[in-house]
């Protein structure tokens, strides 16, 4: 089936599998490896990325779900070289853990501050409460996502 959307600001017209899942068209047919695939059933979240402006699981999101929408991917973070200042506070405050974890949570973190510019710590903890990290604390990188918040 054709379908029209939007990855990271260039629009894309594609004959998909109806069953495609969106992590695959991502990865495999756009090449967009950043967005990365942990446990294909939506409770880990390192396939995070943003769709019309909220964080989805996008193992969980099929192909044809996406006609009409605009993505974002971890790709779209960096622009002509310049990092988004939440992977400049994530690496500022040593918040940079695994390439496993770390895409799906500047991501969810993204989602946030587009909704958000001024979250509460709170408010930054819930934003990723669907990511998962198997191996260090969550405290680094929720300082870094305020301190992006801050301008810091
Ligand atoms: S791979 Fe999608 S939530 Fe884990
Ligand atoms: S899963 Fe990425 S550092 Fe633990």
């Amino acid at each position: 089936m054709l379908i029209e959307f939007t990855v990271n600001g260039k629009e894309h017209t594609m004959d998909i599998r109806p069953t495609m899942r969106l992590v695959d068209l991502l990865r495999e047919e756009l090449g967009l490896t950043g967005t990365k695939e942990g446990c294909s059933e939506g409770e880990c979240g390192s396939c995070t990325v943003i769709m019309n402006g909220k964080a989805v699981n996008s193992c969980l999101v099929l192909a044809p779900q996406v006609r009409g929408k605009e993505i974002l991917t971890i790709e779209a973070l960096e622009k002509d070289g310049q990092l988004d200042r939440l992977q400049e506070s994530f690496i500022n405050n040593i918040a940079v853990q695994c390439g496993y974890c770390t895409p799906g949570m500047l991501m969810s973190a993204k989602a946030l501050l587009m909704a958000n510019p001024h979250p509460t710590e709170e408010e930054i903890k819930l934003s990723i409460a669907g990511n998962l990290c198997r191996c260090t604390g969550y405290n680094k990188i929720v300082h870094a996502i305020k301190a992006a918040s801050e301008g810091i």
